[in-house]
């Protein structure tokens, strides 16, 4: 596996990897679900590249970028054990030189619900991922379905930009009692980790009632309820998967899409409600590797 940590050096390497090329964007800290999103892409692809940089232009100055879990030498160890081709991981010094000004924003969709409670955060998120994508240069950049809002808003950013790129999201990956994986789950105390399922809980609960066309008042209010404390609502809410704007009523396809508050820790969860023609409106499917094969 190559180790690369400039943007010249990431680029020089990608053009020597087989094509396609399947990219994975990391903050680090590798759980179960980062590894979902390599595994797929090395499916589906000739090569692999993953990134792993805690990105500080995508935190806000009260959030935990200096807490934020670093564990670079087992990461690199796992992706290479994975036969991952290509580790980038630049400093925060070579991404940020002095005199960097630019931001990527997307527009109101990164205005809405995580955006709207991390000033920033989309600007940040999508600023890095374009860098990325251009120091890579991959076929198709692999997301996970858990941060449902990031990729609309990449997406976005790809469309309007013109990125020569394609997009795949994962579904979410799930601990046994429905908690979905994430590096900041490692914050929860005992009583807040016991009470964490409860937003999936709730949340599938609602895409359920919605999916058997239940009333959406009715539904909520009792998705609602579900949240067990100490956990407490940030947002519930019914929205288009590209918008994110809140849909009302009977319409399909949606996403339930839902952040709790667990003390200092935001937990965030989304569950789709397919369309009438069964299909899920954010996972993409499985692509048909005898296709790719003769590709
Ligand atoms: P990070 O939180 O490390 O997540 C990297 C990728 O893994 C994202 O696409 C995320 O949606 C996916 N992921 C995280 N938990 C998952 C789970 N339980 N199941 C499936 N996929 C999961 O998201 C970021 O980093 C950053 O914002 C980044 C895109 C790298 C830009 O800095």
């Amino acid at each position: 596996m190559h180790v690369v940590r400039t943007p010249a050096s990431a680029r020089a390497i990608a053009r020597t990897l087989l094509r396609p090329v399947g990219f994975v964007p990391t903050m680090g800290a590798l759980h179960r679900g980062h590894r979902t999103l390599v595994e797929r892409a090395q499916r589906e692809n000739a090569s692999v590249a993953v990134s792993i940089f805690v990105n500080p232009l995508q935190f806000g100055p009260s959030e935990d970028y200096e807490r934020y879990p670093r564990e670079f030498e087992k990461d690199a160890a796992l992706l290479d054990e994975l036969g991952v081709a290509l580790l980038y991981s630049p400093s925060v010094e070579r991404m940020y030189a002095p005199g960097f000004s630019t931001r990527v924003n997307v527009g109101v969709l990164a205005e809405r619900f995580e955006g709207a409670a991390r000033p920033g955060h989309f600007d940040g998120v999508a600023t890095v991922v374009a860098k990325l994508l251009h120091a890579i240069e991959p076929t198709t950049m692999y997301l996970g379905q858990k941060d449902a809002q990031q990729t609309a808003v990449l997406r976005r950013m790809i469309a309007d930009l013109d990125v020569p790129v394609d997009v795949v999201v994962c579904p979410t990956t799930r601990e046994a009692d429905g908690l979905a994986l994430s590096s900041r789950n490692a914050y929860l105390s005992a009583e807040e980790r016991a009470a964490a399922p409860s937003l999936h809980r709730a949340l599938a609960l609602a895409a359920e009632a919605l999916l058997h066309g239940q009333d959406p008042d009715v539904t909520m209010t009792r998705a609602r309820s579900v949240l067990l404390p100490p956990l407490a609502w940030d947002y519930l809410s019914v929205v288009d998967v590209e918008r994110f704007e809140p849909v009302r009523g009977h319409t399909r396809p949606a996403l339930v899409i839902g952040a709790a508050r667990a003390g200092a820790v935001r937990l965030i969860d989304n569950v789709s409600v397919a369309g009438i023609d069964e299909r899920d409106p954010l996972v993409t499917p499985e692509r048909d590797r005898d296709r790719l094969i003769r590709a």
